[in-house]
């Protein structure tokens, strides 16, 4: 695989893919980013430039698209507006750029025959009660809740048609929530850490008995390499590190990770429509293609990102005021 045409690559897990990729690979890798408010050139920042080129543009763009797709070996896909409370305020973006954004990469794919591995999200299948023992499979319903992840679920839906109505060899890969460094302090992780670091108590939405399922961003990654070199083009595999935790608990880690007392935060204004819980039952990508999750321990995964975060405060300084900004127009 020569070539790597990585989509959304100035992102959080994009990013880390291609610094993943750079390190344990000999691939090569062009990154077509949009450079929105969520990209960070610094997080591109050292990689070599025999083997790395970072292209500004739009996947809506579909003739820029078309001849980066051209010169690919194939394409991973994770360029999308990924926040659910911006989906909240404004959907637009999120139907362009997720659901136009990958139509036009697949009229490239499909005219070029090239492979491509689609990223998507957990969040299509909806929520899980608490106390319902069951988790998400590639065969569970889609029941998106929010506008970010019915047009998530409506780019996988294109994707699947895209391969059975004309061949296209592409695999799809639905992971849980992500946590680990250059993830922008819009998210729950980072935006506690970097409350914390200057003075200010985490936020809470609602009650905060809201569960996600943590997984290391380089778990993630290395997941999504074995999908790309082993996985059968049609299918869907679901990523996941058994890492369910509620909202309320990874406060209350952090607190304590970071030296605060354990009632040093402020519950805020809830997600209208807030899912309740996810939890991915990963059992086809570990028995079919034998991913394991490196990052088994949360607490000591949680520990070193603070540190990154400590240690890294000029790549999230310049973010930080306007992402609080727009947190405090919505009372959260
Ligand atoms: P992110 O918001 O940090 O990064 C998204 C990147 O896409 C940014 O660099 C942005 O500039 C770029 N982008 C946005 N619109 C674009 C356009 N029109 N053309 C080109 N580039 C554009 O997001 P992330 O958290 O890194 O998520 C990456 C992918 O992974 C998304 O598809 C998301 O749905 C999926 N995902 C995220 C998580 C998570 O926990 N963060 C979990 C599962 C799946
Ligand atoms: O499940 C995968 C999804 O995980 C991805 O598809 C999304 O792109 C990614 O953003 C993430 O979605 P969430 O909505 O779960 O992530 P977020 O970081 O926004 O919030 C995590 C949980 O924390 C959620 O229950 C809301 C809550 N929260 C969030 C913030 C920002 C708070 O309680 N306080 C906060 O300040």
């Amino acid at each position: 695989m020569a070539t790597l045409l990585v989509t959304g690559g100035a992102g959080f897990i994009g990013s880390n893919f291609v610094h993943w990729i750079i390190e344990h690979t000999d691939a090569s890798v062009v990154v077509l980013d949009a450079m929105t408010y969520a990209a960070n050139e610094a997080s591109l920042a050292g990689l070599p430039s025999d083997r790395f080129r970072l292209v500004r543009g739009s996947v809506c763009d579909a003739d820029l698209v078309d001849s980066l797709v051209a010169e690919a070996d194939a394409v991973v896909h994770f360029a999308a507006e990924s926040h659910n409370d911006n989906s909240l305020e404004d959907p637009y973006p999120f139907v362009d750029t997720n659901i136009v954004g990958t139509f036009t990469l697949l009229q490239a794919i499909r005219r070029h025959g090239t492979r491509l591995h689609h990223i998507s999200t957990d969040e299509v299948y909806g929520d899980l009660a608490l106390d319902d023992p069951a988790r998400f499979t590639p065969t569970t319903r889609y029941n998106p809740s929010s506008p970010y992840s019915a047009s998530k679920a409506s780019s996988d839906m294109l994707v699947r048609a895209w391969a059975r109505s004309f061949g296209v060899a592409a695999t799809i890969s639905n992971c849980s929530n992500n946590y680990g460094p250059r993830q922008h302090v819009e998210k729950f992780i980072p935006r506690q850490i970097t409350n914390i670091i200057d003075g200010v108590r985490p936020r809470l939405y609602g009650a905060g008995l809201n569960v996600r399922d943590w997984i290391h961003v380089d778990d993630h990654n290395a997941a999504v390499w074995t999908i790309l070199q082993h996985g059968t083009p049609g299918e869907t595999y679901l990523i996941g590190a058994d890492g369910e935790m509620n909202n309320r608990d990874v406060i209350a880690m952090i607190l304590e990770l970071m030296g605060e007392p354990a009632d040093a935060f402020d519950h805020v204004n809830d997600r209208p429509g807030h899912d309740l819980r996810y939890a991915i039952d990963s059992s086809k990508l570990r028995t079919e293609l034998g991913w394991q999750p490196h990052y088994t321990s949360f607490r000591e995964g949680l520990s070193a990102t603070i540190d990154w975060y400590r240690g890294h405060e000029e790549w999230w300084r310049p973010m930080k005021r306007a992402t609080e900004a727009g947190y405090a127009r919505r009372g959260q």
